[in-house]
């Protein structure tokens, strides 16, 4: 089934730090597939700035290379090619700012800065933008980390409002632009079905992991800096423990869906991180069917910085209180597994006997990656004449069988958003500093208590102590994706 896709407005995107990783790994390959879906209409234009001098044919050639793998063909390539210029820009100098400004079409309706550099550039880059004259109507997108603290974020957002309105500014977290992301506000809000039980009387507990196999990736100076809170908890996983526990906003508008998300901010039950936080470090072992080795010898250096937390989280609201939220995420885990695991209470009463065997709580699954999938496992009868023997089974809607769509990159849609002007899956000012507010203390604690991080072999799912965390509440994770004594999907009934 083919999806519709809708032209924005013709736009000048300023790529700055055009040469880097985010834009060679993600942005170019996300406008060109935007592209190629007929999506950015003919005058639009990306101008790539970055420090390094280069002519625009040597950015072309970049981005070329950048776009190889979507096997462009040759007129695909030629036109979104043709939309690229560059300019050799100091972000903290004078050099190429004129140039730029010569650059820009006054009279093209989307102006959008992408600050694809260091976060200590967003400061001045934006003065620039303003001394410059060219902040006008223009929009400013900005990436995580937006700080490493609440003091710190304030700073930094207080540097980009000094100069952008805040419905200009889009900070991009782009777990939100993940399609089973959207599909969980589709899922609770198209659908009359979960919403009556979607609370504390019905739901036990809910899970959400967010596994990687890769380690650092070349990016050991920014992660041993930050550390797997402020990398993955502090953003991506709120956002994601927002959207599910957030009350149905009165419209998809910006600031009807944001203030919902605040307010699940602000209900967060201060943590004791003694006994309801776990933090780990890889160890050397095996990742990616092959030997690894241990993140201290990655960075190069001792360093206590976790690779690996684990949370029990609570939300103090009529909804939830009492009912846990468990948070893990970690580098060099089994396997490459996002999921929100919501696990619904036990039925009152077993009338079918021992013999039938254990009547599991049911629970919905809902996969963001790899192959995005909402699977609700419920009891069954085992099938044929035998007696009454109950089996669980999942009801199993892959996205990628039944629609068979190529599945787009977070990047695409966000790109596109800022172009349209819908804020709706961007970070507003109050929701990073709500974040930052109940992450800080957690981070404090952890300072203070001086404990290293606690060992997990590379290729396990943490240390024993995140299976503590939650078994001391009497649940257990979740570790092979919703699976559990022997069934799996494949027995399940699909949709
Ligand atoms: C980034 C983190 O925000 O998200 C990385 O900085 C992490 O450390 C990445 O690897 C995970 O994103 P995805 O889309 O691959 O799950």
């Amino acid at each position: 089934m083919a999806s519709r896709t809708i032209a924005v407005p013709s736009f000048d995107l300023v790529i700055v730090g055009a040469t880097g990783d985010l834009a060679r790994r993600k942005l170019l390959p996300a406008l060109f597939q935007r592209d190629r879906a007929g999506q950015i209409p003919p005058g639009a234009r990306i101008i790539g700035a970055a420090r390094r001098a280069m002519d625009e044919a040597g950015f072309r050639a970049e981005a070329a290379a950048a776009i190889a793998a979507a096997s462009p063909t040759p007129e695909e390539a030629a036109r979104f090619l043709a939309r690229l210029g560059y300019v050799h820009l100091d972000a903290t100098g004078q050099e190429g700012w004129s140039e730029l400004a010569g650059m820009l079409d006054a009279s093209t309706a989307v102006r959008v800065f992408y600050l694809a550099t260091a976060p200590e550039l967003f400061a001045p880059l934006c003065a620039r933008i303003a001394a410059h004259g060219l902040a006008g109507d223009a929009r400013v997108v900005v990436e995580k980390p937006i700080g490493h603290d609440l003091a710190s974020a304030a700073a930094v957002n207080t540097a980009i409002g000094a100069v952008f309105p805040e419905r200009s500014i889009y900070r991009i977290d782009h777990y939100l632009g993940k399609e089973t992301v959207q599909n969980l506000m589709a899922l609770r809000f198209a659908n009359a079905l979960f919403e009556p039980i979607w609370n504390s009387a019905h739901i036990d507990h809910v899970q959400i992991t967010v596994a990687e196999t890769l380690g650092v990736e070349g990016r050991a100076d920014y992660y041993d800096r930050a550390g797997a809170l402020r990398d993955m908890v502090q953003n991506h996983m709120l956002q994601l423990l927002c959207l599910t526990a957030m009350e149905p906003p009165t419209s998809l508008d910006a600031d009807a869906v944001r203030d919902e998300k605040l307010k699940v901010l602000h209900a967060l039950v201060p943590l004791d991180a003694a006994t309801e936080s776990v933090r780990g470090q890889y160890r050397a072992g095996a990742a990616d069917g092959g030997p690894v080795a241990g993140y201290r010898e990655e960075v190069g250096h001792p360093s206590n910085t976790e690779t690996f937390v684990a949370l029990r989280a609570g939300i103090a609201n009529w909804r939830w209180a009492g009912v846990p939220f468990f948070l893990r995420t970690g580098k060099r885990l089994p396997q490459r597994l996002s999921e929100i695991v919501v696990a619904f209470r036990a039925v009152p009463h077993n009338a079918f006997g021992a013999a039938a065997g254990p009547v599991r709580p049911n629970r919905l699954a809902i996969r963001l990656q790899p192959d995005e999938s909402i699977d609700l496992w419920l009891m069954i009868k085992d099938p044929g004449p035998g007696g009454m023997r109950l089996r669980q089974v999942a009801l199993n809607m892959s996205f990628d069988r039944a629609f068979g769509v190529r599945n787009p990159d977070a990047y695409e849609r966000l790109l596109m958003d800022v172009v349209r002007g819908n804020q709706t899956l961007f970070m507003r000012r109050d929701e990073v500093e709500a974040a930052w507010r109940w992450v800080d203390p957690i981070l404090a604690a952890w300072e203070t208590a001086r404990e290293p991080p606690r060992p997990y072999t590379a290729g396990t799912w943490g240390p024993a102590a995140s299976v503590a965390l939650i078994e001391r509440s009497g649940r257990t994770w979740y570790d092979d994706g919703g699976f559990e004594d022997g069934t799996d999907a494949a027995d399940g009934i699909h949709g």
